[in-house]
């Protein structure tokens, strides 16, 4: 048993105390303080003047294969690097329901085709559970074993005797282990839960991914430690109520961060979108007023959206600003820009931004589209529905020069797309109209 003594931590801060308190005083948050237990360090590694390891040349490891094992989601392979590397450990993190036991039964699927033994070790489903699901799935492997199991010992047991070499654990949250008297999903019991299993996967080669649920505020419960033990981190994002789901590698060691796949949640589970772009676009209204089109950069992918917007004079004096899938800060300095320098009074106008498909714009580029959709839902001018607009808004109404502009561009042409609205530069692109500021931006459209 490791020797432990009770601390108390700042669940906000993560700062650490001896005593309880009321008050933490790193971050001034009132009743925060939970008790844990702390591993005594000086104890618990007693025997590490014992080598277990040994050296291998570097030429000879970098010579290795690479294996991987692929999953039915084009995309998906791609951001993991080219499938899941053999004796990797990955942690899919997001919010409860947002379909993590899914995707992973689906990814199982893909695995047991390729690999001995899968083991699914639920601590959250029953087994019936996931058999409906994996009925419900179309997944009838045979190599597939369920365990309904939490303690960390009887997992590690299992997996000694069984030697599978994919391996879900579902979720870390639910572990416990016997060494750690404290409760599951507490600091301690998931660090120590995940150190083990890393141990078991590496030492074994064995493919392992951890499912582990995040806090409200979007960090990993167990405040990011699991990170830095892990090869790869991935984060499904997406609204319970929409059908979307954006997949982002947070840390990848074996391959880029840069890339997405965005699936669908259907009735048979998960499905990767071919061409997401023609989706968010479909059911239009060409002639809507407030509405503009913009190109967005999903890591590497260009992703075609569009931008609502909705003026309506106030009622009751002070003007609401309502932002759904973009920026409220952003929305009033647009708001305030276009006061400004095109004498739009929007101070007795409650103002609605909307992005459709539930997507969220994070890219400044998208400024010029939001701004356009704004103009038409106040001026009450109908855009052109062939028309795209690209470009960042700077605090004195120019339009500025935004990253990946050909590549944004050539998405667009692909689904139809003729009039392009752009910051001015230099080089001259055909169908463009390059515009230096919002007032030559307007011109356009009238
Ligand atoms: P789940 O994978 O259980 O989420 P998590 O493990 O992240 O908590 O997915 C839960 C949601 O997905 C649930 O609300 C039902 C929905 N769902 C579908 O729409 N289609 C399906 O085929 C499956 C299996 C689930
Ligand atoms: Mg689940």
């Amino acid at each position: 048993m490791v020797k432990t003594k009770t601390i108390y931590i700042c669940s906000n801060c993560k700062t650490e105390s001896p005593k309880w308190q009321g008050k933490c005083n790193q971050c001034n948050e009132w009743g925060t303080f939970t008790e844990e237990i702390s591993l005594d360090k000086k104890n618990t590694f007693h025997s590490q003047n014992k080598i277990s390891s040994k050296p291998q040349s570097l030429f000879k490891t970098s010579n290795q294969e690479d294996s991987r094992i692929l999953t039915e989601f084009n995309d998906f392979n791609t951001l993991l690097g080219g499938g899941f590397k053999q004796g990797g450990l990955t942690l899919l993190s997001g919010e409860p329901g947002v379909g993590k036991s899914t995707l992973t039964l689906q990814i199982c699927k893909n695995a047991a085709e390729k690999v001995n033994q899968v083991f699914y070790f639920s601590g959250e489903e029953s087994p019936e559970q996931i058999a409906s699901r994996a009925e419900r799935l179309k997944i009838s492997n045979q190599n597939i074993q369920i365990v309904s199991e939490t303690n960390l010992e009887a997992i590690l047991n299992h997996l000694n005797l069984h030697q599978p070499e994919f391996v879900i654990i579902d979720s870390i949250q639910v572990l416990n282990s016997g060494d750690i008297p404290s409760l599951a999903g507490s600091i301690n019991q998931v660090r120590y839960c995940t150190e083990c299993l890393m141990g078991y996967a590496k030492n074994n080669n064995c493919t392992m991914i951890i499912i582990g649920h995040i806090t409200k505020d979007g960090h990993l419960a167990g405040p990011k430690l699991l990170e830095h033990l892990v090869d790869t981190v991935l984060f499904i994002e997406g609204d319970r109520m929409q059908n979307y789901r954006i997949i982002r590698s947070l840390k990848n060691r074996f391959g880029s961060t840069n890339e997405i796949s965005i699936m669908e949640m259907q009735g048979i589970g998960l499905k990767e979108m071919a061409n997401p772009s023609k989706i968010f676009l479909e059911g239009r209204n060409p002639n809507a007023i407030g509405s503009a089109i913009t190109v967005t950069m999903e890591g590497a992918k260009p992703i075609l959206l569009e931008v609502q917007a909705l003026t309506h004079p106030t009622a009751f004096g002070y003007p609401k600003r309502t932002a759904s899938g973009y920026d409220l800060n952003r929305t009033n300095l647009l708001a305030a820009v276009l006061g400004k320098y095109l004498k739009m009074n929007l101070n007795s106008q409650d103002l609605y931004i909307n992005i459709i498909g539930g997507l969220k714009l994070r890219d400044t580029s998208s400024d010029l589209a939001v701004a356009m959709a704004i103009i038409s839902s106040f001026k009450k001018i109908i855009i052109p529905s062939q028309t795209l607009f690209l470009g960042e808004i700077g605090l004195s109404g120019e339009i500025r020069n935004i990253p990946y502009l050909e590549k944004r561009l050539k998405e667009a042409k692909k689904l139809g797309f003729e009039k392009f609205i752009i910051p001015r530069s230099d080089k001259k692109i055909k169908d463009t109209f390059q515009v230096k500021n919002l007032e030559e931006a307007v011109k356009l459209l009238t």
